[in-house]
């Protein structure tokens, strides 16, 4: 069983990798005489696919005997270098000239570039900006020729003091002149300043000249200032350096994605880019290796010892090594090789086999160690295997192949002790019956704060169906339910990661003193309203329905902007199609637990509407769903509730506030849906969605302007001290007495199988 799983992994990590990563080898290699290495090419197929068009070049075979060009610009290529990372581009010459005929200056058409869609960047320090002429200022400036803040300009002149002081080989400010350009850029346009211009030296000096390029590829010559020879024997056009790089993530990062990561041939490194994290990486072949190492296999040895400088100062004790070489000197001689001599010397036979005999037990004693290390690290991928079988991984695995575009994400174990700092105790938001919430960041998801729960697994059956029941919930989507962003199986106990939501729980906002009172009516029927959508999605969502189970105050969370968020679906259950597979045991919390379901052990989703009764008694009344200080039948809210509607003492347990803020008959219609959903027998509770739709239409109702009070008040006075309400997200800390409670009942109801 795990074999297989093993090798299905291994080849389609393999396969994805060699069909993502290598060119075809039907690939033109070269376009006139201009070679074409991998990651360029022409092509689908033939180049690195990168999201942008770095890496894509046309060839236009038709001129000369071919052209090659940057892809989507007239910018052709003079050369490529994969080793430097870098390639060279032609330059034009800005020329701008005086007109004898109409005895003006022409019009100015200078080049632009714009390599925005490209990831290629002009190295600042091999490239300069080169201005030629008598009477001339030209600048170089950002492509769209504003001076923002990202923005630059810079530019130098060029004069004549004197035709005789113009010098061969000096660019210095006499006839000629050069400056450095800022780092990073990856557009430019050039532009002569129109106050300085040749009409007055135009007997001697018609034009003026500029062009960015390769401080190498010129060389100053009188003959330019005076004659068009700049023009003539550079055909128009001078070399510029650009380095490349691939993609804009880090090694790192980009290492993540094996699929997608370029570095695949063996004895190579990934080197990220000069111009900082945001720039993307290249890849180089590792020292003592040369040649590609964007293609499989493509870094190769470099034999040292038929380089073309001999490396050891003795002759023939030279021997190649994978990466490197050795000197070593000849039989019965010693000495240094490398930068010495080698001599004969008999008597250190002895010596000899003293380091013989201890080199060997040291080699023994390394490979015992090594192989106990490899032994001890297949023992525990071995466990890692077996956990992701057992938690249903292979399922999600295959479904998640045949299901593109699944926002749904197997986290490594690493990977989520890096979130939360090895489960550090101080990232801890929440315990409780069924986990513990850790708060982390996921380096994955760009710095996510996301919520890691680490579940208690109830029963072999729900550890099966983990990985199924994973993919279901990874495509719920709605607003009012927690984002799940995905799931880690190698682990004992499954841990699930979901978005963070930062304002605490409704239980919180009801039964913390500080907030008490004071949340508005409008309000509080938002959230039950919010809530009852959720649960009736859940519901209607898939078939068979999804049914919560543990709804509670304490697991509907509220966001920045107290929305409410249903959570935990750590007691959901997938109700099955099938009847012979009825949940068998009961769980959930007291005070919130259907009497219907406790009976007949059966969880349908009238018993998320028991819950959810609950839970709007809760809005109402202010008081907690189990409280153990009462009398035996005013313990639990909703027998309290139902004996005080039955005596008509109703207004007697609704929250005082409420009471102030709005009509009696508003309430009671809700104390009536309340007192619908508490119903003995589920087939008379509303369902889900009636609940909802019947919630929308009271809010309405009580939104008439004499019942309203300002929400937003609300939301000013919780918004003062917000951290208060961080430090416990899902589950109760604080409440231990309600909790050991619920814990207890937990346990003791559960039904033997
Ligand atoms: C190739 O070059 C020829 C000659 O300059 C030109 O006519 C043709 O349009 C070019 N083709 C492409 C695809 O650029
Ligand atoms: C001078 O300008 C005229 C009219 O604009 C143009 O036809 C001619 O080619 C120009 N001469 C040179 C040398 O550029
Ligand atoms: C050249 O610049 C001078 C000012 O330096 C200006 O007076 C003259 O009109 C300009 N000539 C042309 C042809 O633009
Ligand atoms: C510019 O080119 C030089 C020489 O190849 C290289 O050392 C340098 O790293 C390059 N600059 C950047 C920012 O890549
Ligand atoms: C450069 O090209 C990019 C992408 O085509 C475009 O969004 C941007 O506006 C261009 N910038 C200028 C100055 O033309
Ligand atoms: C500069 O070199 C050119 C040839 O490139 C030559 O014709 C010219 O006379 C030289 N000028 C001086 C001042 O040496
Ligand atoms: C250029 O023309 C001016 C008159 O416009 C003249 O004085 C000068 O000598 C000429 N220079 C050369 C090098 O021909
Ligand atoms: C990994 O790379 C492949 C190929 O470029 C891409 O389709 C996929 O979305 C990437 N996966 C992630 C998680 O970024
Ligand atoms: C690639 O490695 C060689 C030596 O192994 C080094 O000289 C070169 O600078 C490296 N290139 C890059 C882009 O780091
Ligand atoms: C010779 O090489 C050894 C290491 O191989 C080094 O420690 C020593 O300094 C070298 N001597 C000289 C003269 O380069």
């Amino acid at each position: 069983m795990l074999l297989p799983l093993a090798i299905l992994a291994l080849s389609v990590r393999l396969a994805a990798a060699a069909t993502a990563m290598q060119p075809r080898e039907t690939c033109l290699q070269q376009c006139g005489d201009v070679q074409i290495p991998y990651p360029f090419g022409i092509g689908s197929g033939c180049h690195l696919e990168t999201g942008d068009w770095t890496f894509v070049l046309s060839c236009n075979r038709s001129e000369d005997d071919g052209r090659l060009r940057v892809y989507n610009y007239q910018i052709e290529v003079a050369d490529i270098s994969v080793p430097l990372g870098q390639l060279r581009i032609y330059s034009a010459i800005n020329a701008w000239c005086y007109n004898g005929s109409t005895g003006a200056m022409d019009d100015q058409n200078n080049w632009w570039y714009n390599m925005s869609i490209t990831n290629f960047r002009i190295n600042d320090t091999l490239n300069r900006f080169t201005v030629v002429g008598c009477n001339s200022l030209a600048y170089i400036l950002s492509p769209d020729g504003t001076l923002g803040a990202d923005q630059y300009m810079t530019g130098c002149m060029a004069t004549c003091p004197g035709v005789d002081r113009l010098k061969n080989g000096s660019c210095a400010g006499v006839g000629c002149c050069q400056t450095a350009i800022p780092g990073g850029l990856n557009g430019y346009q050039v532009s002569f300043e129109e106050k300085f211009n040749t009409s007055g030296t135009a007997n001697f000096s018609r034009c003026s000249y500029a062009v960015l390029a390769e401080a190498k590829a010129f060389d100053f010559r009188t003959t330019y200032v005076t004659t068009d020879e700049f023009m003539a024997a550079n055909a128009g056009q001078l070399p510029l350096v650009l380095d490349f790089a691939i993609g804009h993530k880090t090694c790192e990062e980009a290492k993540r994605n094996v699929s997608a990561y370029a570095c695949v041939s063996g004895n190579s490194e990934c080197v990220d880019s000069k111009y900082g994290p945001r720039h993307g990486y290249l890849c180089n072949c590792s020292s003592g290796y040369e040649g590609n190492p964007y293609l499989h296999d493509g870094c190769h040895d470099i034999n040292e010892c038929e380089g073309k400088q001999y490396p050891c100062s003795v002759p023939g004790t030279c021997v190649n090594t994978p990466g490197g070489f050795t000197c070593t000197c000849p039989d019965k001689t010693t000495g240094n090789a490398y930068n010495g001599t080698c001599e004969d010397n008999k008597s250190q036979l002895g010596w000899k086999i003293a380091i013989g005999i201890s080199s060997g037990v040291v080699i023994l004693i390394i490979t015992a160690s090594c192989a106990y290390m490899i032994h001890q690290k297949r023992r525990l991928a071995k466990i890692k295997r077996e956990h992701f079988r057992q938690h249903g991984g292979l399922l999600l695995f295959e479904e998640m192949k045949s299901r593109q575009g699944l926002a749904f994400t197997l986290f490594t174990q690493e990977e989520l002790e890096d979130a939360t700092n090895r489960f550090d105790e101080r990232n801890v938001i929440g315990k409780g019956g069924n986990g513990t919430v850790y708060k982390g960041t996921i380096a994955r998801h760009n710095g996510a704060v996301v919520a890691i729960k680490r579940c208690r697994l109830a029963t072999e059956r729900q550890a099966k169906e983990f990985g199924k029941e994973m993919l279901i919930l990874s495509q719920i989507n709605h607003r009012n339910i927690v984002k799940l962003y995905g799931c880690c199986l190698e682990v004992e106990v499954p841990m699930l990661v979901y978005k963070y939501i930062p304002n605490g729980t409704l239980y919180m906002l009801i039964h913390d003193g500080r907030a008490r009172m004071r949340i508005p009516f409008a309000m509080r029927m938002r959230i039950a309203h919010q809530t009852a959508e959720a649960l009736a999605y859940l519901h209607s969502w898939a078939s068979p329905p999804i049914i919560h189970g543990d709804v509670k105050t304490s697991n509907i969370l509220l966001d920045e902007d107290y929305t409410a968020k249903v959570s935990d679906f750590g007691a959901s259950a997938l109700a099955p199609a099938d009847a012979a597979q009825f949940v068998t045991f009961v769980q959930g919390t007291c005070g919130y637990l259907d009497p219907e379901y406790m009976r007949t052990c059966r969880l349908t989703d009238k018993s998320d509407v028991y819950s959810f009764g609950v839970v709007l008694l809760e809005l109402l009344t202010c008081r907690k769903a189990l409280s153990l200080e009462e009398l035996e039948e005013e313990k639990y809210l909703s027998s309290k509730f139902l004996l005080a509607v039955a005596e008509n003492r109703l207004e007697e347990i609704l929250d005082a506030q409420i009471k102030n803020e709005q009509s009696i008959e508003v309430l009671e219609q809700v104390a009536e849906l309340a007192k619908q959903c508490l119903e003995m027998s589920g087939e008379k509770r509303p369902s889900m969605r009636k609940v909802a739709e019947e919630l929308d239409r009271l809010m309405k109702l009580s939104l008439h302007p004499w019942g309203q009070q300002n929400s937003e008040e609300l939301l000013a006075l919780l918004g003062g001290s917000p951290s208060a309400v961080d430090s416990d997200q899902i589950e109760l800390s604080t409440s231990t007495r309600n909790i050991s409670f619920s814990d207890t009942a937990y346990i003791g109801i559960r039904s033997p199988r």
